[in-house]
């Protein structure tokens, strides 16, 4: 049986990752595989709910930080494991380290206590090894970068902005920020992908990223 893969798209609002994580989900579907596209935070009923209440209503960054969990737990019971334990190509756009990054770098919150809650929520029993424990880790990150003032220009007009959208520069270059440590401390999971460059150059680096590990 075909291995599953996991694989998550991250980067501020603006980046441009949409159209690439729908080109990457084709490539693996021309080479016979079942792709689960999902997102986050959402991916399942319970989870899109709990999305609606982060996305539009003040709170404090520690809630922000359990209701993201609490969405992602559902969303790894209900959709991620099992279509991983079929076999399929999961592409996720964002998990975990959205977390990191915008409530860690983007709200300042405490980096140790989301890695302990980290810990909590990702910890997947392994096959049938009972007592083998890990944490349930995309197989690879694909990190749009871009500075906030390029993905400010992209996001502008383009609809009403949610509560995050409608955040200033310094806060999304704290967000980059975020993601930087968390790629400095994940060297092997993370791929840096220069989204200020033309869709075309972006597109190249997406393949190559994945080419490079075996995949396509
Ligand atoms: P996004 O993924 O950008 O969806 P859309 O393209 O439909 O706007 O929206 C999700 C927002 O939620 C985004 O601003 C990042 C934020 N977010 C967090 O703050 N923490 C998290 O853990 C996750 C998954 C997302």
């Amino acid at each position: 049986m075909t291995t599953g893969l996991f694989i998550s798209f991250e980067g501020i609002d603006g980046a441009g990752k949409s159209s690439h994580i729908e080109g990457l989900a084709q490539a693996f579907r021309d080479q016979g595989r079942v792709v689960t596209l999902t997102r986050e935070p959402g991916g399942t009923p319970l989870a899109e709910k709990l999305r609606a209440l982060m996305l539009h209503d003040a709170m404090d960054p520690l809630t922000e930080a359990l209701i993201a969990f609490a969405a992602r737990r559902d969303h790894l019971v209900q959709v991620i494991e099992p279509a991983l334990a079929r076999g399929e190509v999961v592409i996720s756009d964002r998990f975990t380290d959205a977390t990191f990054a915008y409530q860690g770098g983007g709200r300042g919150f405490d980096w140790e206590t989301l890695q302990i809650l980290e810990k909590i929520v990702l910890t997947w029993q392994n096959g049938s090894q009972a007592h083998a424990y890990g944490l349930l880790q995309p197989d690879l990150i694909l990190w749009f970068d871009v500075p906030a003032a390029t993905a400010a220009v992209r996001l502008s007009g383009v609809r009403a902005p949610d509560k995050f959208e409608a955040q200033s520069a310094e806060f999304f270059e704290q967000v980059n920020g975020g993601y930087a440590r968390r790629a400095a401390e994940n060297p092997y999971r993370f791929v840096r992908i220069d989204a200020a460059q033309p869709v075309e150059n972006v597109r190249q680096q997406v393949i190559t990223a994945i080419r490079s590990r075996g995949w396509l």
